[in-house]
This record gives C-alpha cells, structure tokens and sequence, in this order.
C-alpha cells in the first residue's frame, strides 16, 4: 500500500517512519524545503531515540521517501494522514490553519478515491471541517469523487515513540457513518499490529478525537492530583512518595502518572488540556476537573520558584543558581510548556544569575531563555552556584558526585524537584535538602 503523510513534524516523521518499516510504502511531505532536503541527506530534525536507524533503513529500502511535492504524493497515496502542527491560538483554542490548507490542497488533487486520516490532535469536529474543505475544492472543480474521512489519534510519548507505536496499548480507529471500506483499509494498514493482538477500538469520528483529550487530560489530571497533595504533605510532615505508592498499588488506581514534581510541561498536556477546556466552553459545558488540572498546574511551577527563593532564605539578588535540566523531560532535546523555563525566568526576575545544563537541549534552551549561562556539564553548572535545582529527571543527574559539587558550590544547597534524591543520604553528604512533598 501507498500512503502520504502530510507534515513531518513529530507525529508525522515518526508516524511515516514506523509504517514504512512495516513494509508500506511511505511518501513524507512538507512545505520546508530545507527540512526535506536535510531527510534526505538522513538528518532528522528531532532527538527521538532509534528514528535515525528506522529512517535510514526504510529510505535504503526504497520504501520511504521525502518530498516537497504534495501532488505526486497524493496521487499515488491511497491513504493520506494529516499530521501538521495545530498550535494553541490567542484565545486559548486551536489554529486549525494548517490542517484546513492541508485538507483544501488535498481536495484541489485528488483525481480517485482516499482515506484522508487526522492524526493531528485536533478538537472534536476537526474532521467534519476536513471534509467540509475537500468538499469545497471538489466543487470548485466540478469534480464528483468520493473520499472518505478518518481519525486515528496518536498517543506517542516523546523519548519512547518508536516503542509507542510499534507495541501501542491500543490504536483508535473512528470513521464516518458506518464507512466500512475505510475501516477495512485502515485495519490493513495496522495488519502487523492486528496480528500482535493489539486492542483495536472502532468507533465514529467524534468519539476517536475526544478519546485523545479523554487520555490526556486524565492522564495530566493524575499529575495534578498528586502535586496537589505534595503541598498538603509538605505542610503535615507526609510523604508525597509514599502515599503515590499507596495509590498506586490499587491495581484500579495504577502507580503510573503519580510523581509528584514541577508540573507537567511538553507539546500535548498543557496544550490538550487548554483546548479541551476552550472547546466544551464553546459547547456551553465547564470541564471543572481539567480545569483545575490546569490551575493546580501553574500553581506548582510558581512553588518550585518559592522552595528555590527559601532555600537561599530569601535572598535572590546577585545569587547563582545551577539548572539542571531544561527540556520538559529527560529523553528529548523538546522546551516546549518546559517548567524549567519559568522557573529561569521567575528566578531571573528576582536578579539571580542562572548557569544552566542539558544534556540535549542547549541549544534550544539557549534561545528562549535569554540571559542564561549554559554550561558545558554538570559540574561547570554547579561551580560559585549558592544553589543547585534538579528540574528534570536525566539519568546523569541520579548519580552526581556530591563531594566534588559540595566542593565547587558556594553552599551546598539541593533543590530536588523530581524528588529523585534520597533527603537523608543527601544530607549526610553536607547539603541542605529540599524535595518537593516530602
Ligand atoms: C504525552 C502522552 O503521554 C502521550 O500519550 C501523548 O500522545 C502526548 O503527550 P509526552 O508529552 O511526550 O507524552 O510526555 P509524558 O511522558 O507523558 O510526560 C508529560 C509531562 O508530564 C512531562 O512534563 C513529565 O515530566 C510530566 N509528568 C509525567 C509528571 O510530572 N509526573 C508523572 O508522574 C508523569
């Protein structure tokens, strides 16, 4: 089978990728020359673990290839996945501009019959407006072709989306009004994971946009829940930790999604929860819980900045501050809603000096948080520093020599927001410890 993926930005490049390694024939497009041209020299514009080799593999393979040519790709697809940005707009909903130019650029191409596929996260309804655009561009053609219109969300986690994908906990599948040719196409592209019995849930088009928003936003809900509770723990004596453990040995509960830390940062959580609140109140309904979810949320990355302001007693102006970590998880090169980032910029307000290290997103971090001195490891970042702040969970941080930081720090200060530290060996190392909840 031939299918196009429109997009390749994160969903899309990992989406054309994976499929091309089961064997179906892939044709990744996007408007960025540039970006094309680096694919096909076999640069991938992302850090995600293992794309590199599935990419070169396929591309040798002749099974995937890259193309800023919207046309050829679409007229050889049979399916068409639209996977382009849907960034939040100004008033707190989606910009649905480039999935309507993608799907009206479908509708002035196509000459037979396609299954164009959302896979974008995109607010319920999102597909009707996709049929509504190639409807139109049909139209002003004079052109009678039948299409048909799916949406397959993806529930891929930055860092693990190869896994994700080709072991999924379940794929989604919603079609129009009983569209049974469509259903039967896309279960053929998904045949490798139909015969690993990967749960397929078959449903309409709503139901498969809002599950995506159901996911996230419980998911996001769970982090809240429990960073909501880690202030309650911090002012009776609890154990944040331990009470997540408590919960998570129900097996209805489950242990996972349940660490308390700085609040959830990323490209889908604050983005997913902001848009499904914004949708349901156009519909006229609050989305009470994920709307505190969201509020507890930025509550919690304003106490990290609080626990780093008291643990210098108070006193910030002209103080060093060594960030450790600045992506918005370990595993990913990926800023984006990164508390790390308001958390710089917080500190930076009240005049601290930050001397920041990632081990993957300098570069970035380097843009959009200016003013900050990026450091070329760890213990450069720690030299002169009054206090050192843990923001996200990299491996190499677990496992720090605290001696030799004791030694290069003005005052051994630990700021753990990823609780990643045991209070007690940390202590006996010399250190004033500070955890979050516990
Ligand atoms: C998420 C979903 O997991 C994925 O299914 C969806 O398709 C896209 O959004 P991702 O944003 O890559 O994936 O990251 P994830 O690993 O889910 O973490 C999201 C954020 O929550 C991170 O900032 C992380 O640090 C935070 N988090 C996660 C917590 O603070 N505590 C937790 O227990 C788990």
């Amino acid at each position: 089978m031939n299918i196009a993926v429109i997009g390749t930005g994160y969903v899309g490049l990992v989406t054309g990728a994976c499929f091309s390694e089961f064997g179906v024939h892939v044709t990744c497009v996007d408007q960025d020359e540039v970006k094309i041209e680096g694919l096909e020299r076999g640069e991938i514009p992302i850090y995600e673990p293992g794309l590199d080799e599935i990419v070169a593999r396929n591309v040798r393979g002749e099974r995937l290839s890259f193309t800023i040519d919207s046309a050829e790709a679409i007229d050889r697809a049979l399916v068409i996945f639209i996977a382009v940005g849907t960034p939040a707009s100004a008033d707190g909903g989606t910009d649905l501009r480039f999935v309507e130019s993608v799907s009206r650029e479908i509708g002035r191409q196509i000459e037979s019959y396609k299954v164009i596929v959302t896979k974008s996260t995109v607010p319920v309804g999102t597909s009707d407006r996709v049929r509504a655009c190639i409807q139109e561009e049909l139209d002003a053609r004079g052109m009678e072709i039948r299409f048909s219109v799916a949406s397959n969300p993806e529930f891929l986690r930055e860092g693990a989306a190869i896994g994700d994908f080709m072991r999924p906990d379940r794929v989604v599948i919603g079609t129009e009004n009983n569209d049974d040719q469509a259903l039967a196409i896309m279960k053929d592209l998904y045949r490798p994971l139909y015969l690993n019995e990967t749960p397929f849930v078959e449903t309409n088009v709503h139901t498969a946009e809002l599950s995506k928003y159901a996911a996230n936003a419980f998911l996001a809900t769970k982090i809240s829940f429990i960073n909501e509770l880690s202030v309650l723990c911090e002012s009776v004596g609890g154990d944040v930790q331990a009470i997540a453990r408590v919960m998570g040995l129900d097996r209805r509960i489950g242990k996972k999604f349940l660490h308390a830390g700085p609040g959830f940062g990323g490209s889908c959580f604050p983005k997913d929860t902001q848009s499904a609140a914004h949708f349901a109140r156009e519909l006229g309904h609050e989305l009470t819980i994920v709307e505190a979810t969201i509020q507890v949320n930025a509550r919690q990355r304003l106490r990290m900045i609080d626990k780093v302001v008291s643990a210098l007693d108070g006193e910030v102006e002209g103080k060093t501050v060594a960030v450790l970590g600045l992506s918005f998880k370990p595993e990913t090169d990926d800023i984006r809603e990164a508390p790390a980032l308001e958390i710089i910029r917080g500190l930076q307000a009240r005049g601290a000096k930050i001397q920041a290290y990632d081990p993957a997103a300098m570069a970035a971090a380097g843009e959009a948080a200016p003013g900050i001195v990026l450091c070329k490891d760890v213990y450069e970042a720690l030299t002169g520093a009054d206090v050192m702040t843990i923001v996200t969970e990299w491996n190499e941080f677990r496992m720090l020599d605290l001696a030799r930081a004791r030694e290069l720090m003005l005052e051994p200060r630990m700021v753990d927001m990823r609780n990643i530290y045991d209070a007690e060996r940390v202590a006996a190392e010399g250190f004033h410890y500070v955890g979050v909840g516990r």
